[in-house]
C-alpha cells in the first residue's frame, strides 16, 4: 500500500470507531469515554525481558564472575566487553565504553573532552539535571540556549551565546526526537567548538540514516529504567577519537587503562590522571547485552505505533505536531500536538484524560533556568570555579529562556508504548479525533 493510501485508510478506520466522528458528547462533558480503563504507557525495555536476560544473569551467578576485569577462571569475564563491542557496531562508532549511568557517561565525556574551569558549554534550557551537573562538576560554566518546537536546542539560538571561552555544545536528542545535526554541526565547526550528543532519551534513534551519538565528537546514552533498553541503571560513551576514548576509559576507572582497552588502542598514549570509578558490573553487562540485541525490535515496535497514530489524525483540520527534523529517525515516544496557547492545551489534556487516553506535555526533562538551585548557582562548595570568575558571577539564569517556557506549555499528546496493540492505537486515534476538533473549534 502506498503511504497516502495507508494514511487515508487509517483515518477512515479511525472514523469508523464509535466516538471518532466528532459528534458524540465529550467524556469531560458527561459523554461516554473512548476507553473505560485508562490506557497507560509502561517502561519499554523491561517488557521485553525473557529467557535471554535470565540466562545472562544466571551465567554470571553460576560462574561467580560479577566483576568485569577479572574473577575466578583464567580468562577475564566478557559480558561488559562484548556489550561494548556490539554497542559500538550498532552505533557505527569505533569505540564504546560502558559506565554505570547516563550521568556518569556525561561526566566521563565532558572530562574526556578536557572541559574545565574558564570554559563555557552551551546546552538547551530544557534537558535533564545531569547535563547541567556534568558541566558544573567539571568546573565549567553552563550557558543556556532556547529550544525550538522540536523541544531540542534551537540551532538559531546557538551563535549568540558563543564567546571565545565556548568549548562545547551539548546537542541533546530529547524524548526520542533527533536534534537537527545538519544545522548544529556546521555552527560548531565554524567556531572550532566540540559537540557532545546526549542520546539518553533516544537510544536507537537516528538522524538521516546515522545512529544518534555517532555524528558529534562524542556521544552518551542512558540505559536506566525509563530508556529504550535497560538494566535498571547503566550508561554508554561512544566516540571515533582514540584520544577521547583513552581519556574516557581512564577517567571512568581511577585513571587506569586496562588491557582490553589498551589493546583496542594498540597501546595508550597518555599518563594516568585522577579519575572516578564508573565501571559497569557483569550482571548489568549481561542484561544489557540481551537488551541491545532486541533494540531494533523495540524501536520498530514503538515507531510502528507512533506512525499509526500520526497517520490516523494527520488529516484533522489545522492539526500541527512537534517539529521533527528527520521523521524516519524519530523513536515515537509520544505524539505531541501543538496548540496556540497553554489554556487550550490544558483543556485538551483534561478532555483526553476523561476519554481514558491521558495526554501530557513534554516530560522527562526540566526547565533548568527555572530551577531554584540553578538560579542560585548552588554548588557543593562556595568556591566552585564555575561561578567565581567575573563571567560566572554576572551570568543570570532566571528568565533567560522565555521561549522555552512558552513552547513547553503549548504541546501535549499521548505517550506511547511499544507493546500497545492495534486496538490501543485505534483508541488513541479515536480520542484525538473526538477531542481535538471540539477543543480548537
Ligand atoms: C537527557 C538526559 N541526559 C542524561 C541523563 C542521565 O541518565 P541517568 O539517569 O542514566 O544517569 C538523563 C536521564 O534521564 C537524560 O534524560
Amino acid at each position: 500500500m502506498k503511504r497516502r493510501q495507508f494514511i487515508s485508510a487509517a483515518a477512515a478506520a479511525a472514523a469508523a470507531i464509535p466516538g471518532a466522528s466528532g459528534e458524540e458528547k465529550l467524556a469531560v462533558d458527561g459523554g461516554a469515554a473512548v476507553r473505560q480503563k485508562a490506557l497507560r504507557a509502561d517502561f519499554w525495555g523491561t517488557q521485553y525481558y525473557d529467557q535471554r536476560e535470565r540466562e545472562q544473569l544466571l551465567e554470571v551467578l553460576e560462574t561467580r564472575r560479577p566483576f568485569r576485569w577479572y574473577g575466578s577462571g583464567s580468562e577475564p569475564p566478557k559480558k561488559v566487553a562484548t556489550l561494548e563491542r556490539e554497542f559500538a557496531q550498532r552505533m557505527q562508532t569505533r569505540y564504546a565504553l560502558a559506565v554505570t549511568s547516563g550521568t556518569a557517561a556525561l561526566q566521563t565525556a565532558v572530562n574526556a573532552l578536557g572541559i574545565g574551569p574558564g570554559d563555557e558549554v552551551i546546552l538547551p534550557a530544557w534537558t535533564w539535571h545531569s547535563c547541567y551537573a556534568a558541566i558544573v562538576l567539571a568546573g565549567a560554566l553552563p550557558v543556556f540556549a532556547e529550544i525550538d518546537e522540536s523541544f531540542n536546542i534551537d540551532p538559531d539560538d546557538i551563535e549568540r551565546h558563543i564567546t571565545p571561552q565556548t568549548k562545547l555544545i551539548m546537542a541533546v536528542h530529547l524524548q526520542g526526537c533527533p536534534a537537527d545535526m545538519d544545522r548544529i554541526l556546521p555552527i560548531a565547526r565554524k567556531h572550532g567548538i566540540r559537540v557532545l550528543e546526549d542520546c539518553a532519551q533516544s537510544v536507537g534513534g537516528s538522524y538521516k540514516g546515522r545512529p544518534v551519538g555517532s555524528m558529534g565528537d562524542i556521544g552518551i546514552y542512558s540505559l536506566q529504567l525509563n530508556k529504550t533498553i535497560t538494566a535498571g541503571e547503566g550508561g554508554m560513551v561512544v566516540t571515533n577519537d582514540p584520544i577521547l576514548f583513552e581519556r574516557g576509559a581512564r577517567f571512568h576507572d581511577v585513571g587506569a587503562l586496562r588491557t582490553i582497552h589498551n589493546d583496542m588502542l594498540t597501546g595508550g598514549k597518555l599518563d594516568p590522571f585522577v579519575g572516578c570509578n564508573f565501571r559497569l558490573n557483569e550482571f548489568s553487562g549481561g542484561v544489557l547485552l540481551a537488551q541491545l540485541r532486541k533494540l531494533d525490535r523495540i524501536v520498530a515496535d514503538i515507531r510502528g505505533n507512533a506512525q499509526r497514530v500520526y497517520a490516523g489524525v494527520r488529516d484533522l483540520n489545522g492539526i500541527r505536531f512537534r517539529t521533527v527534523p528527520d521523521p524516519a529517525g524519530e523513536l515515537g515516544a509520544a505524539v505531541f500536538i501543538r496548540f496556540d496557547d497553554s489554556a487550550l492545551c490544558t483543556r485538551f489534556k483534561k478532555a483526553m484524560r476523561a476519554e481514558g487516553i491521558p495526554a501530557d506535555g513534554p516530560g522527562g526533562s526540566v526547565n533548568l533556568p527555572a530551577q531554584p538551585y540553578v538560579i542560585r548557582k548552588a554548588t557543593v562548595h562556595p568556591g566552585w570555579p564555575s561561578f567565581t570568575t567575573a563571567r560566572g558571577k554576572s551570568i543570570q539564569y532566571e528568565g533567560c529562556c522565555p521561549r522555552t517556557t512558552d513552547i513547553l506549555g503549548r504541546f501535549a499528546g499521548p505517550y506511547l508504548d511499544p507493546k500497545f496493540t492495534a486496538r490501543d492505537t485505534a483508541d488513541i486515534v479515536a480520542a484525538i479525533r473526538k477531542v481535538y476538533p471540539r477543543i480548537t473549534a
